[in-house]
């Protein structure tokens, strides 16, 4: 059977990677997080100095573009990939609420776009990629045989993100999320390159009222009825 691509866009905290995740892991697909590569790009910035208090030296971080190599590698006892920052596994180190409230601007960054996209079109050249961010749809695959785009409340996304933030013990307050969330949705649907938004041939899926279990469902039905036509 010939394997597809397939784009998942949506706003911030929607659920996408977690559909993604468990889509790709059904089919055998390779899952890409491609907004944990602009989180991987932003932790380099905060880490080497160039976002101090709340200015950000965009120069400085262009110019050391080329140092910044990003990497995912398999884990098995997870069963889904991890991304490396040159060399070093930072996948609690990007899901930080710091990292968060900078990463929209990173992403703004019209250099910074050029050369992830370039990876995450590479990732998803042999097909069988199930990739979740705010363009692949619009611009990293727009050729994509299934394109998703996934939304819900502002209020429901905050709360999702606020569970999983105490979850994983980290010390925050509500009213920030959901002010992180608020602010992500602005930057990201008005910045000038790339601009979140649905592709004209996307699918939406609000999952406001949907379990888990639900959207998976809906999702993995729509994947396989584009596999079932390829
Ligand atoms: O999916 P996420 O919340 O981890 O993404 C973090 C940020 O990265 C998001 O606020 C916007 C940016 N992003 C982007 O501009 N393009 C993508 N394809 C993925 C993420």
């Amino acid at each position: 059977m010939n394997k597809i691509t397939i784009a998942i866009d949506g706003f911030s905290s929607t659920g996408k990677s977690t559909v993604a995740k468990r889509l790709a892991k059904t089919l055998g697909y390779v899952f890409v997080d491609s907004g944990a590569m602009y989180r991987a790009v932003t932790l380099y910035a905060l880490q080497n100095g160039f976002i101090e208090k709340d200015c950000f030296d965009q120069d400085q971080l262009v110019d050391q573009l080329n140092n910044i190599n990003i990497s995912f590698k398999f884990n098995e006892d997870l069963g889904f990939a991890e991304l490396f920052l040159n060399g070093e596994n930072v996948e609690k180190e990007i899901r930080t609420l710091e990292v968060s409230q900078f990463v929209s601007q990173i992403a703004t960054v019209s250099e910074v776009r050029k050369q992830l996209v370039k990876q995450q079109q590479n990732f998803g050249k042999d097909k069988g990629v199930v990739m979740d961010g705010r363009d692949i749809g619009t611009v990293v695959f727009p050729d994509a045989e299934l394109k998703l785009f996934m939304t819900a409340s502002a209020e429901r996304r905050a709360k999702r993100r606020y569970i999983e933030l105490i979850e994983r013990g980290d010390d925050v307050v509500y009213d920030d999320v959901l002010e992180n969330v608020k602010t992500r949705d602005y930057i990201d649907s008005t910045r000038e390159d790339s601009p979140l938004m649905k592709a004209e041939d996307a699918i939406e899926i609000d999952n406001s009222n949907l379990t888990l279990e639900e959207q998976f469902e809906k999702v993995l039905n729509l994947a396989l009825e584009k596999i079932e036509l390829n």
